[in-house]
């Protein structure tokens, strides 16, 4: 029987409760599709910081690296706000990130049947939507250098540098290749050519490497039109390629585009190392403890780590399966608009998950 070291970061906010519902979902899957696993938890985010003094202690990142696989709730909270940079849990994340080397960061955007009329959108044009963001996750604005604040006769000066290398390119277009050759063939690099250097090389790169995939339809687009034509029409995309920065604010965009940003998965890899799994969504400090989130983000990047990290696709499409059967009976929590549910508390959305097993 196989057995996988999966590491747990429940992180802060929601993160705790959102977590609960995945390891009983884990065990639950452990007998069904007979595999063992160890699940070590570890301090993540602000919650290290308040018990180990940094936000991603040197232990935990240790335990990732030695895991199969991550799985990571959420990390953040206002509170932590007036920390200096290095001890934000988010510095922490990024890290994580960079500690692992993970430079795809995948973000399907699938819509589920009976959540329909749960998106701010018409349903004539979300119905076909089924896209995947891949965002390069370990370079570009997010920890470009230089960058600071300074002081400039008397004035502040605040300034980021977004900065790729052909190669950090080339490795995110090879991603997006191997992704969409298992789907649509087509494919969109998001940049901004127009006005940045770093996008005219994004762009450049990315062309002369789609020349050896005659097959693969592609196009070019400037993040704005990108931003306009995934609310307009967002059925016309397959996968979308695009640097740290464009691909943060889209797939937050996307994900509305499924009725809630609690609805959406990820995964970030590497190209040997273990993978990290986490929802989309952050940890949402306001409903924290109220035992009112929803689970099923955290419970799709759940099969998203036993899809890709851990080869077990039966226990993955099984979660789906639970998941579209629970909504499909009308079962929601509060985040998803939809006049005719019964709304469920994170628990009780869990459980229900479970019992579809
Ligand atoms: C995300 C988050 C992070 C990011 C934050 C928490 C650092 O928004 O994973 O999309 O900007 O990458
Ligand atoms: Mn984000």
């Amino acid at each position: 029987m196989n057995n996988y070291k999966i590491v747990l970061l429940s992180g802060d906010g929601i993160g705790p409760e959102i977590s609960n519902v995945s390891k009983k979902l884990l065990s639950k899957l452990s007998e069904k599709y007979k595999f063992n696993f160890e699940l070590k938890e570890e301090l993540f985010g602000g919650i290290a910081y308040e018990q180990k003094g940094s936000p991603a202690p040197q232990e935990t990142l240790e335990s990732c690296k030695s895991s199969d696989a991550v799985l990571l709730a959420c990390v953040g909270d206002i509170k932590y706000d007036s920390l200096s940079r290095d001890l934000r849990p988010e510095t922490g994340l990024l890290k994580l990130r960079s500690e692992l080397n993970l430079f795809a960061n995948i973000r399907p955007v699938k819509i589920r049947r009976s959540l329909l009329n749960a998106s701010s959108l018409r349903k004539e044009i979300i119905e076909n939507v089924d896209l995947i963001v891949v965002r390069e996750l370990t370079g570009g604005i997010y920890f470009g250098e230089p960058r600071g604040i300074v002081n400039i006769s008397g004035e502040k000066k605040g300034f980021n540098t977004m900065t790729y290398s052909a190669s950090e390119i080339k490795r995110i277009t090879d991603v997006a290749i191997k992704i969409t050759k298992k789907r649509n063939n087509k494919i969109c690099s998001v940049d901004k050519a127009n006005v940045l250097e770093v996008s005219q090389l994004w762009r450049e790169t990315v062309e002369e490497i789609m020349k050896n995939h005659p097959d693969i339809e592609f196009s070019n687009m400037y993040v704005d039109n990108a931003a306009m034509q995934l609310i307009r029409d967002p059925s016309q995309f397959d996968v979308i390629v695009t640097n740290n920065l464009f691909g943060d604010i889209l797939s937050d965009l996307a994900a509305m585009l499924s009725g809630s940003i609690g609805m959406l998965p990820s995964a970030s890899l590497s190209n040997d190392g273990p993978g990290v799994f986490e929802p989309v969504h952050g940890s949402a400090p306001d409903i924290a403890g109220k035992d009112i989130a929803n689970p099923i983000a955290m419970a799709l990047s759940t099969a998203m780590m036993l899809r890709i990290g851990l080869n077990e696709p039966n226990a993955a499409d099984n979660i789906e399966l639970a998941i579209d059967n629970v909504l499909s009976k009308g079962f929601r929590t509060s985040d998803l608009i939809d006049k005719d549910a019964q709304i469920l508390s994170c628990t009780e959305m869990g459980e229900k998950i479970i019992q579809e097993i």
